[in-house]
């Protein structure tokens, strides 16, 4: 294959085909019909999922924009060495997981799969190339990935750049059309301006100019962790005041609507919930306190640790909450989980807070009758597993928490629906109909606050809201 075929004015390599090398990849060939798009990966199960009329991953608009250029500019492959070598621009979108041994296990970002791909790039290249990180990195990654290109025998010159994503599930499609903004760092060089120039110029065929912000390398790996943070930490911070809201019979939603519209605190992520949950938020601040204590910065580890700690905590409070309602006791009891993705309208169940409410009331013998409109039921298995939760530690594993087809066949003869996850369709259901199905007395805890809780009283439903300081 030639290196630049004729039709194309560019060639770009995305090495990842997950939930966010696929999306953004989408996005950029709708974008640039002139420029050729090919996602690679090491899973060719993942590939072939891409080139089907059955994605991967679910997002709201990806199937027509993947159907509109696929076969024209845009394209899944395994080819790896072939397609990066014919790359002009290769981005990095492989996972990069919290460390599970070794120097900081369980809080470092495992980069081993960033340095994989700088390897691969170093070892098929024929000609210099631009390197995007788009992975979430801890900051000075570049710094690495750029000594393994350069130890190339070859001769090539490669720039590398830090373009982080902010896209959120559910939203990609909306978020990579319309971002707030898009971050571009590299090496403050005339050549690394050029790269950052050149990637910039692709972004500019949609992203207005003003919204594309250049920096240098170091504070652009390090915006992506900080902006999680900051995010995260707002969840945890309501969630904490959740707590107090709960004893002094103060609203958690009043609160947050009342703070929310001074301009300086703003309305966004005070929505108090069972926890957050998502691949990157827990990852990121993990990572970030890691880098903290790495750089000498303990009290800032410590500050930034709490916002994991909270949330951890508010998953065993709503537990706890459940557990205490039922008379001191699930043991044996059957209870309707109602959503299992870690948000609404994903499929996507990493570190899901309804993953570890499932753990604690299976720790408690609970029977788990889960319905999630999305989540495909060996996902909820693999979670579970990660969590420590599999036919290993628990024998009955599939006899004690399993999916149903719908919610109603979830909540019969259940002593309890725990909403986890903001699905709109739970809001419009029959709830006189669930409760009739139901033992009594029939208890619902909203993690989320999304239900219509004088409406169930009324019905005859025990109700706890998180947040809220009503009684039971
Ligand atoms: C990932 C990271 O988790 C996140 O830190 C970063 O911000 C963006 O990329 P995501 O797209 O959600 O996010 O990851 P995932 O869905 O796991 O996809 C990664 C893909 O990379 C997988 O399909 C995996 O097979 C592939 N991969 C991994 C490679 O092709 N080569 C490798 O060496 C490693
Ligand atoms: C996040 C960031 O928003 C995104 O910019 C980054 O690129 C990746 O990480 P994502 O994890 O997809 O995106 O979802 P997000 O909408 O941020 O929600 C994360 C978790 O927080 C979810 O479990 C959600 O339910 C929870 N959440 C969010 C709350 O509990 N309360 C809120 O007010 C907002």
């Amino acid at each position: 294959m030639a290196a630049t075929a004729p039709e194309y004015s560019l060639r770009i390599c995305c090495i990842g085909a997950g939930y966010v090398g696929g999306p953004t990849m989408a996005v950029i060939a709708n974008q640039c019909p002139d420029i050729r798009v090919c996602v690679v990966d090491i899973n060719q199960r993942q590939i072939d999922r891409w080139n089907s009329d059955n994605l991967p991953i679910f997002e709201p608009g990806l199937d027509d924009m993947v159907k509109a250029a696929r076969g024209r500019n845009f394209f899944f492959s395994t080819n790896v060495d072939e397609e990066i070598a014919a790359a002009d621009i290769v981005f990095i979108s492989v996972n990069t997981p919290t460390k599970k041994t070794g120097l900081g296990a369980g809080r470092a970002a495992d980069i081993k799969n960033c340095e994989l791909c700088a390897r691969k790039i170093a070892e098929v290249s024929t000609s210099g190339k631009i390197i995007v990180e788009k992975s979430t990195v801890p900051v000075r990654t570049a710094e690495a990935v750029a000594r393994v290109l350069a130890s190339n025998e070859k001769g090539l010159s490669f720039q590398v750049l830090s373009n982080p994503e902010f896209l959120a599930e559910g939203t990609a499609i909306r978020d990579l059309m319309a971002p707030s903004r898009v971050l571009i760092g590299g090496q403050q060089t005339p050549e690394g301006l050029a790269a950052i120039a050149k990637l910039v110029s692709v972004y500019a065929r949609w992203v207005p100019a003003e919204k594309i912000i250049e920096t240098n390398l170091w504070s652009s790996e390090l915006s992506k962790l900080v902006a999680n943070a900051f995010l995260a930490q707002r969840i945890s911070s309501i969630n904490s005041i959740s707590a107090l809201c709960e004893r002094t019979k103060a609203d958690v939603y009043e609160v947050a609507r009342a703070i929310g519209t001074d301009p300086r605190i703003g309305p966004g992520f005070l929505q108090a919930s069972v926890g957050f949950g998502g691949s990157c938020f827990q990852k990121d601040i993990l990572n970030l306190v890691y880098l903290c204590e790495n750089f000498g910065l303990p009290e800032v580890a410590a500050y930034w640790q709490q916002v994991v700690t909270i949330n951890n905590w508010q998953r065993d409070r709503f537990s706890k909450i459940m557990i205490e309602s039922m008379m001191n006791t699930v043991t044996g009891k059957r209870i309707a989980i109602f959503g299992y993705a870690f948000k609404k309208d994903t499929g996507d169940v990493r570190e899901t807070a309804a993953c570890f409410i499932v753990k604690n009331m299976l720790a408690e013998r609970a029977i788990c009758a889960v319905y999630d409109p999305k989540v495909e039921l060996d996902e909820m298995y693999v979670e579970l597993g990660y969590q420590g939760v599999d036919e290993t530690t628990n024998p009955d594993l599939k006899k004690m928490a399993f999916m149903e087809p719908t919610a109603v066949a979830s909540a019969t003869g259940a002593h309890a629906i725990a909403i986890m996850t903001e699905w709109d369709e739970f809001k419009t259901y029959d709830y006189k109909a669930l409760y009739d199905v139901m033992q009594k007395p029939a208890f619902i805890f909203d993690g989320r606050n999304i239900l219509d809780h004088a409406a169930l009283r009324e019905i005859g439903f025990e109700v706890y809201v998180i947040g809220r300081g009503q009684p039971l």
